[in-house]
């Protein structure tokens, strides 16, 4: 069965997702650890929670990106992770990661990519006025929110309010989640 990592910095709410999906079978793979670079993320609390173990770091205790990400993939290779996804994971990754689990790494965005790369996509779409919003699974490279496109689900919004579209954005996102790595789950093991 697919192990999977994921990465996040802050709520956690596409962790609570996947993990989830996974106890109740609608995933066929099993969530074995958070990793996490906040200790007080909320994220943390809801993996104690669903009983997943978390590797938690402070980057400002290596002396840079390459020394905690090659912690990070020895703690990956500890758990046998197979996949990893980012969600909600406020850190670009390098070649250290990116390298040691090449196709391996999925992110979610909140943006209908190409459209609105980088931070606060929400807020960027919504001041450019558009009433299709949307969220999309890719796989990681070196590009900032670039990799190859797995999956995209959109909703119709036509008011002004970041809090509502947030809502609506999560709520999307947790679907779209889910189903994109259960496909891919069922294409791999086919
Ligand atoms: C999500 O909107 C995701 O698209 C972005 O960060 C947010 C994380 O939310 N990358 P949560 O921590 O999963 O609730």
């Amino acid at each position: 069965m697919t192990r999977i990592a994921i990465f996040a910095s802050g709520t956690g709410s596409n962790f609570e997702a996947i993990t989830l999906a996974c106890h109740q079978g609608i995933i066929a793979a099993e969530v074995v650890l958070l990793v996490c670079d906040n200790s007080d993320a909320e994220v943390i609390e809801r993996a104690h929670k669903l009983g997943v173990a978390c590797f938690v770091f402070n980057p400002k205790l290596y002396g840079s990106k390459q020394l905690y990400e090659t912690r990070i993939v020895e703690e990956l290779h500890h758990w046998q992770v197979d996949l990893i996804c980012l969600a909600g994971y406020m850190r670009i990754v390098s070649s250290t990661l990116l390298e040691a689990f090449k196709g391996a790494i999925l992110n979610i965005h909140p943006s209908l990519l190409p459209s609105f790369k980088g931070r606060q996509a929400i807020a960027q779409a919504l001041s450019y006025g558009v009433k299709v919003f949307g969220a999309t699974v890719h796989w990681v490279d070196a590009s900032i929110d670039g990799g190859e496109i797995v999956g995209q689900r959109a909703f119709t919004y036509e008011g002004t309010d970041l809090s509502e579209v947030e809502s609506l954005m999560h709520a999307t996102e947790h679907i779209l989640y889910v189903e994109t790595i259960q496909k891919l789950i069922n294409k791999r093991d086919k």
